[in-house]
């Protein structure tokens, strides 16, 4: 068992693979000023490291989920996402999706910031629906449901929104969003790991094919859920891939993957990061079919 529990992230950060199980019994061995100068010095790799990978706004945003959040959390004696929800509940309209979007805008960019994948993004993606009009969508990452409130608004009658959610917490406030907006016919919360959920869509969910998937869970997620949803025969030609943030905090093994491959064909829309002046982007992959040969 690895007893730091980190040997995946600090591989990553410091992009070698390291024996952290070796590395902590040598480390708890040592005398505590040697123990704790080098965890000071990991740490402050680790510090450079993400702000060379990120810049400043993904450290500052760590700072403020991470270290301010849960403080704050604690004193209010709520979460950022019940207050995101109460917010809606007193200050939009029930059963009027857009007021439901323009009072989260409005709460997000005012009072807290939150991942969702706000207004600026929001009518790109709406542009992109509007152009493709996909009947069948299925949305990887709901938070609090802003982006499934979009989506499922747009879509035609009989339309349908899969939208998958690891954290119960979230799917439970997604669901109430959903219900407050009135669109909880069209939008099914599936809670669990995209990963666990994808290959059940056929049998258990009465999936044949997608029309449309938003890509907005966790980054690295991006590329083997794409890989899985042409494994499990979910895409056809056309079905439009859309990701969010593919530039902050950033997905390149799944940009390198779409844009290398001649089974998609793909667009950039640059645009800001959620309720900040910092540049981010969303890559559209139109799936071109299973008659090109898949590149991996
Ligand atoms: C950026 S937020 C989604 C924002 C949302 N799409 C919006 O714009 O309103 C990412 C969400 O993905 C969820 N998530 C992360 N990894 C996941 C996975 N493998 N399967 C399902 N949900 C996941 C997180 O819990 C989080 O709520």
């Amino acid at each position: 068992m690895n007893t730091c529990g980190s040997e995946s992230l600090l591989s990553a950060f410091l992009g070698v693979h390291l024996d952290v199980e070796l590395l902590c019994q040598e480390m708890l061995g040592a005398p505590p000023l040697l123990l704790a100068a080098t965890s000071l010095g990991v740490a402050l790799l680790a510090f450079l490291l993400i702000l060379r990978r990120w810049g400043w706004v993904l450290l500052l945003i760590i700072f403020f989920e991470r270290v301010l959040q849960p403080i704050r959390n604690l004193i209010m004696g709520n979460t950022k996402e019940e207050r995101i929800l109460h917010h809606v509940q007193q200050h939009a309209k029930p059963g009027d999706p857009q007021s439901v979007l323009e009072a989260i805008d409005t709460y997000c960019s005012q009072k807290e910031w939150a991942m969702n994948l706000g207004n600026t993004k929001g009518e790109i993606m709406d542009a992109v629906i509007r152009e493709y009009g996909p009947s069948l969508v299925l949305e990887l990452g709901a938070y609090c449901g802003y982006s499934a409130v979009r989506i499922a608004r747009l879509l035609p009658p009989g339309g349908r929104l899969l939208t998958m959610e690891i954290n119960p917490d979230y799917g439970a406030i997604t669901q109430q969003m959903l219900d407050f907006a009135g669109l909880q016919d069209k939008v099914t919360v599936l809670l669990g790991a995209s990963y666990d959920l994808i290959p059940q869509l056929k049998k258990k969910y009465d999936v044949d094919t997608l029309d449309m998937v938003f890509l907005d869970h966790w980054k690295d997620r991006y590329l083997p859920d794409t890989r899985l949803l042409e494994e499990c025969g979910l895409l056809r030609k056309g079905t439009v891939l859309l990701a969010d943030n593919v530039i902050i905090p950033g997905a390149p093994d799944f940009l390198a993957y779409v844009r290398g491959s001649s089974s998609f064909e793909c667009t950039h829309y640059s645009a800001y990061l959620e309720y900040m002046k910092v540049t981010d982007g969303l890559e559209k992959a139109v799936y071109k079919g299973q008659d090109s040969p898949v590149q991996s």
